[in-house]
């Protein structure tokens, strides 16, 4: 898989990852967490690492605790939870919950969820980045209206990564927000890629394009992540997936050509 560099440590990560908002939020059923196994083995077969979550996903962090508590590949994974809460004891108190929920003494990086109370956060986890409990610091946020809000703390900030939505859909961080983060050295994770599944409907009884052979684009979501992997500026993409199939999928969209400027456009004209 695709690999690209965090800036802040010169490390590598590989592009596709795994979002858990809902699809993770299960109850414990033999049945469903198998499922959820078997998806983190193919993200991790596939080249994959990183899994994203927060407190804010119901039981999302506890099932990959679960998950994970006896995994024997549990090493290979990167994890990235966020901070939910108001204030600094709230804030310490959530963190210290996701270590114990999660089964795991390493969470390599914890993220200001919607840029909540984000003064009183960031001093927490700079701390915990201090005494080496965390790798990572990021932000997080959802909606272009709160790009300019994450443009500000990038500019004035030491962060690490900053994940926001970005797809076929919703272009906007391609004015400012990308390049300043490719700019300020900063990682970035991309959320909402399929705008929950949104743009799958858009594509509805559609068929791909034929060059997308030439590209190894063999469906309507890899074409879609290949969409925003084509920007440099991109470190790691987080679709949501609770179906084995689909975490296949989107892992070889990290595989192969990666679309060129006039390719792009014609990516364009889909929509
Ligand atoms: N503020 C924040 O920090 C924030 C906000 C939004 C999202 N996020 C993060 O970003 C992640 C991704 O965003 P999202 O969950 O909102 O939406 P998304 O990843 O854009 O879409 C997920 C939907 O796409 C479907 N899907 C996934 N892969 C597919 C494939 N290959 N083919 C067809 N359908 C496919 C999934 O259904 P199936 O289950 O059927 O595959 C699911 O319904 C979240 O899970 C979360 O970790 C963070």
């Amino acid at each position: 898989m695709l690999e690209r560099i965090i800036p802040s440590t010169k490390k590598s990560l590989p592009v596709i990852g795994l979002g858990t908002s809902r699809v993770f939020d299960i109850k414990p059923t033999t049945e469903l967490l198998a499922i959820r196994q078997n998806i983190l083995d193919i993200l991790l077969d596939n080249g994959g690492t990183l899994i994203d979550t927060s407190p804010m996903y119901g039981k999302a962090e506890e099932i990959i605790g679960r998950l994970i508590e006896t995994y024997d590949r549990k090493k290979e994974l990167f994890l990235a939870t966020k901070v939910w809460a108001r204030g600094k004891s709230e804030g310490e108190h959530q963190i210290k919950e996701s270590f114990s929920k999660m089964h795991t003494s390493k969470i390599q990086l914890i993220q200001i969820h919607n840029l909540l109370d984000w003064k009183t956060q960031i001093t927490t986890l700079r701390k915990m980045k201090e005494l080496g409990e965390i790798e990572y610091i990021g932000i997080t946020h959802y909606k272009a209206d709160a790009f300019p809000a994450m443009e500000k703390i990038i500019n004035n900030e030491p962060i690490d990564f900053a994940q926001f939505n970005y797809s076929l859909g919703e272009r906007e961080a391609e004015n400012r927000l990308l390049p300043l983060c490719a700019d300020q050295g900063v990682a970035t994770i991309i959320n909402r890629p399929f705008m929950r599944a949104k743009l799958f409907s858009s594509v509805k009884g559609k068929v791909l394009p034929s060059w997308c052979n030439d590209y190894g684009i063999g469906s309507w979501g890899q074409f879609f992540l290949k969409y925003i992997i084509s920007n440099p500026a991109v470190t790691n993409i987080i679709p949501a997936t609770s179906k084995p199939k689909n975490m296949l999928d989107n892992s070889l969209a990290g595989i192969g050509r990666i679309p060129d400027s006039k390719i792009k456009r014609k990516m364009l004209e889909i929509l």
